[in-house]
């Protein structure tokens, strides 16, 4: 709680082109919950070095997803929108979390073995220790609440695990944080392979939508979706591919999949995957715009980083200062 408000704490990396499963399942939420939130949302700029990255790509794609937040609907007057790298105490909590974390615990990670296995030549230690870095950002101000999409549950178990050993020893120190996981759109597939999740590092570009794809490109990319030969127009395990683009159309739209089951049951899939491509497109265009808007705006965006690092920065110490002294660091005088 700050100022009797609960807390809301979430982040994204700034690496490769954001899909339309980071908009669907975290982006869309952060929105609608940022009324309801104390809300501190961080371009994890610190995360993507744990992967090779070219750092002038790094640093321009990093200001466009802070625009991006912004051009969503985050009002960066009330959130606290800012980049991780510019509030060092994420990097000072980690360091003591690292010492309350299991090697164990973190070789279980299926994300770390995932990328592990892609980039085999360079197996950091920051790559391994990457979830404490993610509990460093959550732990830090006390969230009550992280929306993620489901494919970051595991790193909010373990965020937890560490926070209740911590609070075990010293007492309560942690908030312990919840998960916020949409009902639909936590997990959007590839559109090109129903069994693999929406990525923004998809070899194949017509697996994902691309938050920066026109509207040719989405309907082109949506009538390509595989679907199956059915023909039966139901929301179910067995036709993975429809499902998806029923989960996508139904995120868009704000209908149930029943309502969408029902208003497309007899339909072939063509007109469907045209109805999803329009649906997509109408969430894309006024979000590609406000953001080529703010990318000319630059003293404001300017002016919304420092002052947000700087609320961010103050929250953060206060976390951190509790920290250091239970743990038996010399106080400052
Ligand atoms: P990242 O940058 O990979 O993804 C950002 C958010 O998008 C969600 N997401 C998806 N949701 C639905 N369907 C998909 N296909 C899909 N792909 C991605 C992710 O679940 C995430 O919510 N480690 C995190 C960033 C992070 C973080 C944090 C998140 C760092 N610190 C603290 C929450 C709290 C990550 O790499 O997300």
């Amino acid at each position: 709680m700050i100022d009797g408000k609960k807390v809301l704490f979430s982040g994204m990396q700034a690496t490769g082109n954001l899909t339309l499963g980071n908009y669907l399942g975290a982006l869309k939420n952060w929105v609608s919950l940022s009324d309801e939130y104390l809300c501190f949302y961080s371009v994890v700029d610190m995360h993507s070095i744990t992967v090779r990255q070219d750092p002038a790509v790094l640093r321009k794609r990093a200001r466009s997803l802070l625009i991006l937040y912004i051009a969503a609907g985050l009002d960066p007057e009330k959130n606290c929108l800012y980049y991780q790298s510019h509030v060092s105490g994420h990097a000072e909590l980690s360091w003591i979390l690292n010492c309350f974390t299991y090697m164990g615990e973190l070789n279980r990670m299926t994300q770390f073995k995932d990328k592990a296995s892609k980039h085999g030549d360079n197996i950091n230690a920051g790559l391994f220790t990457y979830p404490v870095l993610m509990a460093a950002d959550i732990l830090l101000y006390q969230a009550d609440v992280v929306p993620v999409g489901a494919d970051q549950m595991q790193h909010l178990e373990i965020t937890r695990d560490i926070a209740e050993r911590f609070n075990n020893i010293y007492g309560d120190v942690f908030t312990i944080p919840e998960a916020y996981v949409g009902k639909v759109g936590a997990r959007i597939m590839s559109l090109q392979d129903p069994s693999k999740k929406m990525s923004k590092s998809d070899e194949n570009p017509n697996g994902g939508i691309y938050l920066m794809d026109d509207a040719d490109t989405v309907m082109r990319k949506c009538k390509r979706a595989v679907t199956d030969s059915e023909g039966t127009f139901l929301y179910r395990e067995e036709q993975p591919g429809l499902k998806n683009l029923i989960d996508i159309y139904s995120v868009c739209t704000g209908k149930t999949p029943d309502e969408v089951v029902q208003e497309f049951d007899g339909r072939g899939y063509g007109d469907f995957k045209m109805a999803v491509g329009e649906a997509v497109t109408s969430i894309l265009n006024p979000l590609q715009k406000e953001a080529a808007r703010l990318e000319k705006e630059k003293d404001y965006v300017d002016s919304i980083i420092k002052e947000n690092a700087e609320k961010a920065g103050y929250y953060a110490r206060k976390t951190l200062r509790k920290v250091q002294k239970k743990v038996g660091f010399p106080v400052r005088v």
